[in-house]
């Protein structure tokens, strides 16, 4: 029988403990895919791989031999933009449905609470009154959803379900695309979906090509009183325009659930901005059974010579 080859990982993350929570330990993989926190790691030339969340800028610095680093989430930009990290070092994701799922049931949620008016109704509540809003069929909403990948395909998928009219900016038009949701691909994608929406959902991920793409052109092609859903990066944001576009009314209002600083300061405006609904990073997160399969597995493939089905394309940024 073929001897299983051992392979050694860190684990770098500046915010989590990811040996307790994700239960990744040297006895990982039976023995065969190890991880180490860094003060247990007693050869750093014997590293070949890291998992990280938010790893810190010295992080990478001891490990000369990494041929690769394993977010443990959807978004590689932290990793991508590392100033530690090789340019030639593999970088992997997750890819976890139950995150998608999750991911698409925040955007589901907020989205019927802003057009089926819930929190007028709430209000309605506390005052003992019976006071039914007007409602209008799905289909005559239009959403707009930028990103088409694990995330962005389960938005649209739950979205669909309910009879909204949805079109998706994509790189390229895909292999399985929904009946009925209209999908453009390439150059000024985002531009076309957006046009007209009611309902933006960004859902793409942090590139240099897509930071501030939330940004008053942008902004311009939405209906009036159009509702942002924004479960992307704070990066994508153009916080300047987004303001001016709540104060000139273009939107009603905005989700959000990322930043440009996170955790979001305790002073900063947005807090207390009534049109605003502030949620602290929670659109969706990995199932840590998923991760610490989707490392090992990861580990295997690197420890066999392959190049592991969850890396990226680092040319494309994700
Ligand atoms: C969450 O933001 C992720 O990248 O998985």
């Amino acid at each position: 029988m073929a001897q299983t080859e051992t392979i050694d990982g860190v684990l770098l993350s500046a915010a989590m403990d990811l040996k307790s929570f994700y239960g990744l330990d040297a006895a990982a993989g039976g023995g065969t895919v190890r991880l180490f926190n860094p003060d247990e790691v007693t050869d750093p030339q014997a590293i070949r791989f890291a998992v990280c969340w938010l790893p810190s800028k010295e992080a990478f610095a001891p490990y000369p031999n990494l041929e690769m680093a394993m977010s443990i989430g959807a978004g590689v930009d932290a990793l991508m933009s590392h100033p530690g990290l090789g340019s030639d070092t593999m970088i992997c994701r997750v890819r976890d449905p139950h995150q998608a799922d999750l991911m698409a049931g925040y955007a589901v949620h907020e989205a019927l609470r802003h057009l089926r008016d819930f929190p007028k109704m709430e209000v309605s509540q506390s005052k003992g009154e019976w006071a039914p809003l007007p409602m209008e069929a799905p289909e005559k909403t239009r959403i707009a959803v930028l990103g088409n990948g694990t995330m962005g395909a389960a938005v649209t998928r739950a979205l669909s379900v309910l009879g909204f009219s949805v079109s998706v900016a994509c790189r390229r038009q895909p292999k399985d695309p929904l009946d009925g949701i209209i999908y453009h691909a390439g150059e000024g994608a985002v531009q076309k979906a957006a046009e007209d929406a009611d309902v933006l959902i960004n859902v793409l991920p942090l590139t240099g090509e897509t930071e501030n793409i939330l940004n008053a052109d942008l902004f311009d092609r939405l209906a009036d009183g159009a509702w942002l859903i924004q479960i992307g990066r704070g990066e994508h944001l153009h916080e300047a325009d987004f303001e001016k576009a709540l104060d000139s009314g273009k939107l009603a209002g905005a989700s959000l659930d990322v930043f440009r600083t996170e955790p979001l300061p305790s002073d900063h405006p947005y807090w207390q901005d009534s049109r605003l609904r502030i949620t602290p990073h929670v659109a969706s997160d990995s199932t840590p059974s998923v991760v610490a399969d989707q490392v090992i597995q990861s580990g295997r493939e690197l420890a066999a010579g392959k190049r592991p089905e969850l890396a990226i394309d680092r040319s494309q940024g994700y």
